[in-house]
């Protein structure tokens, strides 16, 4: 009875272990492209909050940028992406460099450049938008894609850009 036990111990620690090996080399063997997902919504402080965070609509043509720094601190990618009517972008960025170098996605920020819209353009901090964000883990890895996925970003209306409001 105890060596059957045993026996099945070391089936699953070796079972583990494959699997360990597997998961160690997807990550140093990370995809040189990423795409970077999320939305532009318009917050409307006019409305209770419930409302005013959750009944947010998308914002179509809003343009958003990425960021990318080398390990000191210089900037060496810039690329930027335009929302749908979802207010959905998606911006694909390739990690290799002109001189074979990457840069980690740990030091790439994603900002609110502009939205077409005259009824809210005014930008906020809610999502981090304004000042950037950056890439926490990627939400799926899958062969060469690599996907990232951050939380929505908000433009708010004219009318609510006041100071009290601001983040
Ligand atoms: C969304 O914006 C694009 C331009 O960025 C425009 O061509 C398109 O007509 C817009 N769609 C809607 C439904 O407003």
């Amino acid at each position: 009875m105890m060596k059957k036990m045993a026996l099945v111990l070391i089936i699953a620690a070796s079972v583990l272990m494959s699997c360990l090996n597997v998961c160690e080399a997807a990550v140093t063997e990370e995809p040189q492209v990423m795409h970077v997902g999320g939305k532009v919504l318009c917050q409307d402080c006019t409305k209770d909050y419930k409302e005013w965070v959750k009944g947010d609509k998308p914002i179509n043509g809003s343009k958003v940028s990425i960021t990318c720094m080398d390990e000191r601190h210089r900037v060496v990618y810039y690329g930027s992406d335009g929302t749908d009517v979802k207010g959905q972008f998606e911006l694909i960025v390739n990690k290799i460099r002109s001189n074979g170098k990457s840069f980690n996605a740990q030091d790439c920020l994603v900002r609110l450049i502009s939205s077409p819209d005259a009824t809210c353009n005014v930008f906020t901090n809610f999502g981090g938008g304004r000042t950037g964000v950056k890439l926490g883990r990627p939400s799926s890895v899958y062969r060469d894609l690599i996907k990232y996925t951050i939380s929505p970003l908000y433009f708010t209306t004219p009318m609510c850009d006041e100071p009290h409001l601001k983040y």
